[in-house]
């Protein structure tokens, strides 16, 4: 079965396309996976605008489409055309989204429908006019091609695409349009960790995004409860944040992290002046809070004068402190959750576990604590929003009624 994904929950557009093999033991080729970051556009003003994201999603999604097709060598040119009634139902379908239908409408009298059998795409959580945009585009190709789609939950996404083989080494392209040459992608081969499944749940997941942070127990795939998360800001969000404070560049994650790494480290001598708080790290729940933090930075910021704002001494020491602090709450919450629940491995998802103080540490405290559990993080390259993993989390659902697939910008794991 090929399967055709489509992401526009925040600011990525991404599509990608993946061949699954045998629906109990599914085996993954990627054949593409195409991600245009929005990062450019939304660096000047320190996040993402929503309703500027939507009109990026808007005029990247045919290009994505064109490039991910071309890479899993499935763009034909067409040799009669489109039938023209029918694209008086598709712009029905696209009736908000003018821009995005004349794109689609030129594409689809070029190109032969390619050899895919499904569609999946992420209807939850994000942003509702970002959600929107996919979904409508999705609705609009399985229209077009008469193909079944499957709305896919974004957090369900960030855990299963840990269930793909290590040996992966996936050639992603990231691109923001600026890098004029897309590789030719290479076809990768994945397999579910078959041999080990039944020895990892329950499996605790520790999900950190710049829209969520999560602590959940899932029993097998499908079964999920959240047991712990954020009551305000998100970890991601707070890096974000708290690097806007520094006059660091948004996304603040990778940033933080670059500055932190250059951070002299710490000896007698030299000791960092502050000292942020680690929010909720000694209540006995499983839940987080990191706006207080970001507070404490803004705090410590004012306190300094104009030059010592600027230095690097001062920054750099504050990326490694901030960091720190996030990492120490993150770990020691998981790590009780995962005693707590007795569970048989632990599973990272989500941008921040990009983060490679975060996995190396986690890692660390799991050999010395609970050495007999697995630990499980997903290829670096797809930490972040990418449409791999929701092509995967598609394998493991159904298809809807297409007209009951909607928005959900609040979507929860059951
Ligand atoms: O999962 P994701 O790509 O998008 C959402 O679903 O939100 O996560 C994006 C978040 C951003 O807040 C970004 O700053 C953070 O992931 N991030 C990182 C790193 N790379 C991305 N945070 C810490 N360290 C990183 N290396
Ligand atoms: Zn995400």
């Amino acid at each position: 079965m090929i399967i055709l994904a489509i992401e526009t929950s925040c600011d990525d557009t991404a599509i990608a396309v993946i061949r699954s093999s045998d629906k109990k033991n599914p085996r993954f080729e990627i054949l593409s996976n195409i991600v245009s970051s929005q990062v450019k556009l939304h660096k000047k003003y320190g996040g993402v605008y929503p309703t500027l994201a939507k009109r990026e999603h808007q005029r990247n999604l045919v290009p994505v489409l064109e490039k991910a097709l071309k890479g899993a060598e499935m763009l034909k040119i067409f040799n009669s055309q489109f039938p023209i009634s029918n694209f008086q139902t598709l712009e029905k379908i696209l009736i908000r989204e003018k821009d995005l239908f004349k794109q689609l409408k030129d594409f689809l009298k070029k190109y032969q429908k390619p050899k895919v059998d499904l569609i999946a795409v992420t209807n939850g959580p994000g942003l509702e006019p970002c959600l929107w945009i996919g979904i409508n585009f999705a609705k609009a190709l399985a229209f077009a091609w008469n193909l079944p789609i499957v709305p896919v939950n974004h957090i369900e996404a960030h855990i299963l695409v840990n269930f793909v083989n290590k040996n992966l080494k996936s050639k992603c392209q990231i691109s923001n349009f600026t890098r004029p040459n897309f590789a030719k992608q290479k076809l990768r081969r994945a397999r579910i960790q078959s041999s080990n499944i039944k020895n990892l749940f329950p499996a605790i997941c520790l999900i950190v995004s710049g829209g969520h942070t999560q602590l959940i127990i899932m029993r097998n795939f499908g079964k999920y409860k959240i047991i712990g998360e954020t009551r305000d800001d998100a970890a991601g969000e707070c890096f974000d944040k708290a690097a806007r404070i520094l006059g660091l560049e948004y996304p603040g994650g990778p940033a933080i992290a670059a500055a932190a790494s250059a951070a002299k480290p710490q000896t007698t001598n030299h000791k960092p002046q502050t000292k942020l708080p680690r929010p909720m790290i000694h209540q006995k729940n499983y839940d987080f809070s990191f706006s207080g933090l970001k507070t404490a930075v803004l705090y410590d910021y004012k306190k300094q004068d104009k030059k010592t704002q600027k230095s690097q001494k001062y920054v750099q020491e504050m990326c490694k402190e901030i960091q720190q602090a996030i990492i120490d709450v993150l770990i020691k919450k998981t790590i009780k959750a995962a005693k707590d629940f007795k569970v048989k491995s632990i599973i990272l998802g989500g941008g921040v576990t990009a983060n490679k103080e975060l996995r190396k540490q986690l890692e660390e405290k799991i050999k010395k604590e609970i050495s007999d559990i697995q630990y499980l993080i997903p290829d670096i390259k797809l930490a972040t929003d990418n449409a791999v993993m929701v092509a995967i989390t598609g394998c493991f659902h159904k298809p809807e009624k297409i007209e009951k697939i909607k928005a959900k910008a609040n979507l929860r794991l059951k």
